[in-house]
């Protein structure tokens, strides 16, 4: 059997940078399933799909196609009916479309077998806000990984700035604290920390020492399942 790490957590916390290195150190598959709601909000954008139409949006999510494949250092790319749109999921726009449209139990359906399929096969490291509750409910280990609103947004601004980016810190701790809000109230699937699953509060703590904190705890649980 293989062995599955969920990680889920609001946005911001780290999650996609931390699931990737500690997914990297195991040599596990890493899945990124926001990256896949995002890909479906690029599709719906385009479109110009209106969410409360419920018969446009299912005849747009029978256009959509999302697939995923990596490149040579284990990246996981995206694509939107055969083109690679790994940077453009990327944008605010496209975040704030994917927090809004990921709420829809239809494009959930559209997803959840794609992700159970990719951890059967071999061992996986996935993360989102569902994976430890609904979507690989006997993960192995299950890490809820959160930090101060305030910290999300100074990282996403630094991140943003980085690239060049412009922006405004009160914007983003804005759009940060609603899509929180969404998220952990949809009916559907909705971000919340499964009872057996860790909480690692990294306000004040660097990628590494979580990461190194997320390979350490598999590894026990990895030796005590073959003991
Ligand atoms: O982690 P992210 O910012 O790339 O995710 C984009 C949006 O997708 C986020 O607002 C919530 C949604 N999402 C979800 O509903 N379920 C997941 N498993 C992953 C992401």
């Amino acid at each position: 059997m293989s062995f599955k790490i969920a990680i889920d957590g609001p946005a911001g916390a780290g999650k996609s940078t931390i699931a990737r290195k500690a997914a990297g150190q195991l040599s596990f598959l890493y899945v990124d399933t926001g990256a896949m709601y995002r890909a479906i909000a690029l599709g719906l954008l385009e479109r110009g799909t209106d969410l409360q139409d419920s018969d446009a949006l299912l005849r747009a999510l029978e256009e959509i196609t999302v697939t995923i494949g990596y490149d040579s250092t284990g990246g996981q790319q995206v694509f939107l009916n055969g083109e690679n749109v790994s940077s453009r999921i990327r944008e605010e726009k496209v975040g704030n479309m994917a927090s809004a449209s990921s709420a829809l139990p239809q494009v959930r359906e559209k997803l959840t077998a794609l992700q159970r399929g990719l951890a059967q096969k071999e061992n996986v490291l996935m993360d989102g806000r569902d994976i430890g509750t609904v979507i690989l409910p006997d993960a192995q280990l299950k890490i809820f990984l959160t930090a101060d609103a305030a910290v999300r947004a100074k990282r996403r601004y630094l991140e943003l700035t980085a690239k060049g980016v412009e922006s405004s810190l009160e914007k983003i701790e804005r759009e940060i604290l609603e899509r929180d809000e969404r998220d952990r109230n949809r009916p559907v699937a909705p971000l919340r920390q499964a009872k057996d699953a860790v909480l690692l509060d990294t306000s004040d703590m660097t990628i590494e020492e979580v990461t190194e904190k997320i390979v350490e705890l598999a590894r026990e649980r990895m030796g005590e399942e073959k003991r």
